[in-house]
């Protein structure tokens, strides 16, 4: 592996900016953003940190060997830098290794380790719907007084093959029945993360770690930062492809790399990624390296006049996957801004006549979806005024389709025309919403004429997922 001295002194630089930069923003939970600390690389390691080396080469060799090719490794950052934690902390237990000595570890390392060198990094991830935002979602049941978690756990498979006797975790809203937590910790929490629940002896219980990108440790802190550049290689290159993303941005409601293959960008990455050069030094990756953008080139990395940010919402004008799409304030980022920063990554490859047309037919194409939508809340709202909803909306045909309607059909024509993939923007998106919004209009007109629910779901499981 190379190791240059450029490159340290880049990194050296930045994480010296860094310090200055987060030291008024800094957040209690994370005292070391605030630690205007320089970085110390030392060229070996302690005895300490060999100790923890030496063993797990033996005991643990898979793992070791992903670390030494890792360019951290290289800059004598080990296990004990991560893995090490103070007796006093919640998550602190003592390996095999470890039993008898005054030393503690955890498998749990959050971006708040990560922190204490790359507080720019960890400051930007923690502003980003990558951080709270993604295991709010699951977890959350103060805000949202448990609806969500009744809707999306119990409905959205969390309920399905439940057994009476499988105990509760207390997440079950009153008067539902009882679930099987295989749903959430084999689905939504490998992708959203959740809350550690930990045991007596310090160690997680209720199966929820590990867990994805919004995970909240039993520190307080939140966050995984391995989940692009995956641990133990830690590898900037692997982070820039966008198989690093695929392993959430997949799939019927949000199929991103989909769309990604599908586009004109895609296709080249499919023809020439072989050739492109991904391990270039942080900031310095640029056209010339690639000749068309992965995920990260639009919505992280640094390119032309743009450094590279943590914050995936910073290049976002709109909010493309909630019910009706409108254009992103507060905790969701500033789209105002984001548009702009967005058609800064495009110039590098395109000129003004192109991109402003990309730009007018995303903002057509929210335009339309948001009609649909309209239409829909209108024609739900007389149905409810006048009783004729199920109370179990998945039992409900008109109900089911509101779903596929937003959810589905209505996220892949945001996303397709966004990021520019005919196919998902029209036949996967606008022809299915379209579909979608007869069938709601047909039920709809049935209930109003002859003021009943029809009997059984004309939807059951023939769908349009
Ligand atoms: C740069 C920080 C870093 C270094 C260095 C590091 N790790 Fe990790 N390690 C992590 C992160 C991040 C995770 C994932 C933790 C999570 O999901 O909460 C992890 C998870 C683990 C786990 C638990 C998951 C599993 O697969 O069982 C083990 C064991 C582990 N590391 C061992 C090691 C060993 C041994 C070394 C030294 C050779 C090492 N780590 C070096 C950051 C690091
Ligand atoms: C003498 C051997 C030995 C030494 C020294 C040792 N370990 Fe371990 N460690 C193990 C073995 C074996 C396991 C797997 C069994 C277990 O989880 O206890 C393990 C497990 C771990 C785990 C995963 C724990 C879990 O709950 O999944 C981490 C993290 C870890 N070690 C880090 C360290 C760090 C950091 C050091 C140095 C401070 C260290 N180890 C020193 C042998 C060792
Ligand atoms: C003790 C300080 C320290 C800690 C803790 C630390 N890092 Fe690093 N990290 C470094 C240094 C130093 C480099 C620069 C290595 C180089 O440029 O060759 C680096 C480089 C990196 C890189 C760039 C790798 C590349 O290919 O250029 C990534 C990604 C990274 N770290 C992620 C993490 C994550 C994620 C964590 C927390 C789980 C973490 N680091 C914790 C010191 C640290
Ligand atoms: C394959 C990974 C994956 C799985 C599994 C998954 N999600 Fe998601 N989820 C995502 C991604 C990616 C987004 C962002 C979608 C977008 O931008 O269109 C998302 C968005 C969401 C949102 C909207 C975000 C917000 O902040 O309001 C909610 C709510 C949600 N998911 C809940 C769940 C629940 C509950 C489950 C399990 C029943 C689940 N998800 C399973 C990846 C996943
Ligand atoms: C959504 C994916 C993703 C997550 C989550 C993520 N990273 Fe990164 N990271 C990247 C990409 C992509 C790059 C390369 C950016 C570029 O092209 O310069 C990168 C680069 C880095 C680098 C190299 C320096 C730089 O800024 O370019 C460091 C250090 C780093 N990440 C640390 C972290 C830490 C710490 C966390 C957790 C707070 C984290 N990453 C979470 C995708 C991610
Ligand atoms: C471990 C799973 C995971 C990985 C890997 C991942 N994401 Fe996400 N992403 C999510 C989840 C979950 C959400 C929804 C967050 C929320 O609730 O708002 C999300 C949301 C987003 C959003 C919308 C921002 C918002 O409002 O939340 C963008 C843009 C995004 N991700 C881009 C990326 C890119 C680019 C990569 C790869 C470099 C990536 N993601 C990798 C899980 C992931
Ligand atoms: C050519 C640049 C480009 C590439 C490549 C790209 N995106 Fe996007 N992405 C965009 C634009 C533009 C938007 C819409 C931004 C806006 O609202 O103005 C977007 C929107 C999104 C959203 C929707 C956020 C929301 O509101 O729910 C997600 C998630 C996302 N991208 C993830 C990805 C992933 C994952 C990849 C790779 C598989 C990828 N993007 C590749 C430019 C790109
Ligand atoms: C690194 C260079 C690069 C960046 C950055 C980039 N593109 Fe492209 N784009 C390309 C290349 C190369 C093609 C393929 C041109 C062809 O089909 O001959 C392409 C094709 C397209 C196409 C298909 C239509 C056409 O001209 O063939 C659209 C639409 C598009 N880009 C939109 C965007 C948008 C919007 C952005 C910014 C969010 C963007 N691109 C950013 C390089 C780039």
């Amino acid at each position: 592996m190379k190791y240059s001295p450029v490159k340290i002194l880049i990194v050296i630089f930045s994480l010296f900016l860094a310090g200055i930069i987060t030291i008024a923003t800094a957040d209690t939970q994370y005292p070391n953003l605030a630690n205007k600390k320089e970085l110390i690389i030392k060229r070996g390691y302690t005895k300490e940190a060999l100790t923890c080396i030496e063993c797990h080469a033996k005991k643990m060799p898979g793992t070791v060997e992903a670390w030494k090719t890792s360019s951290m490794s290289h800059a004598g950052v080990s296990c004990y830098d991560c893995h090490v934690v103070e007796k006093i902390s919640p998550m602190a237990v003592q390996c095999e290794g470890m039993k008898g000595t005054n030393t503690y570890i955890s498998p749990m390392v959050s971006s708040k380790t990560c922190s204490r060198c790359h507080p720019l990094e960890v400051e930007q991830f923690l502003k980003s719907g990558h951080a709270k935002l993604a295991s709010k979602a699951v977890m959350d049941i103060s805000k949202t007084g448990g609806k969500l978690i009744k809707l999306q756990y119990h409905y959205e498979g969390a309920g399905f093959m439940d057994k009476p006797d499988l105990k509760l975790d207390g997440f079950t809203p009153k008067g539902m029945p009882a679930y099987n937590r295989a749903a959430r910790a084999s689905g939504c929490q490998m992708c959203h993360g959740t809350k550690v629940e930990m045991g007596p002896d310090n160690k997680p219980i209720n199966e929820t770690w590990p867990g994805g990108v919004g995970t909240r440790y039993p520190d307080g802190s939140v966050g995984t930062c391995s989940v692009c550049h995956t641990r133990h290689k830690f590898s900037i290159a692997e982070a820039r492809k966008p198989e690093a993303c695929a392993a959430c941005h997949l799939g019927p409601d949000h199929p991103d790399i989909e769309i990604f293959y599908e586009s004109k960008h895609g296709q080249q990455y499919l023809a020439h990624g072989d050739d492109w050069k991904f391990d270039s030094a942080p900031d310095t990756w640029e056209p010339g390296d690639y000749t068309a953008p992965t995920c990260a080139t639009c919505h992280m990395s640094g390119i032309g006049e743009l450094s590279t940010t943590h914050n995936i919402n910073e290049r976002l004008k709109w909010d493309l996957m909630h019910k009706k799409s409108v254009i992103r304030s507060g905790e969701r980022g500033d789209g105002e801004k984001g548009v702009k920063l967005m058609v800064k990554v495009c110039a590098n490859c395109h000129g003004s006549t192109h991109i402003q047309t990309q730009r007018a037919t995303l903002d057509n194409s929210v335009a339309l979806y948001n009609k649909y939508w309209e239409g829909a809340v209108k024609m739900k709202k007389e149905l409810k005024e006048k009783g004729l909803l199920k109370k179990d909306p998945w039992r409900d045909g008109f109900q089911e389709l509101e779903y596929y309607l937003w959810h589905h059909t209505g996220r892949r024509a945001r996303q397709g025309s966004a990021m520019n993939a005919p196919d998902y923007a029209h036949w996967h998106g606008f022809f299915q919403v379209f579909q979608v919004y007869l069938d709601m209009e047909d039920i709809y007109n049935y209930r109003i004429k002859n003021n009943k629910i029809e009997e059984l779901s004309t939807v059951m499981s023939s769908a349009p997922y």
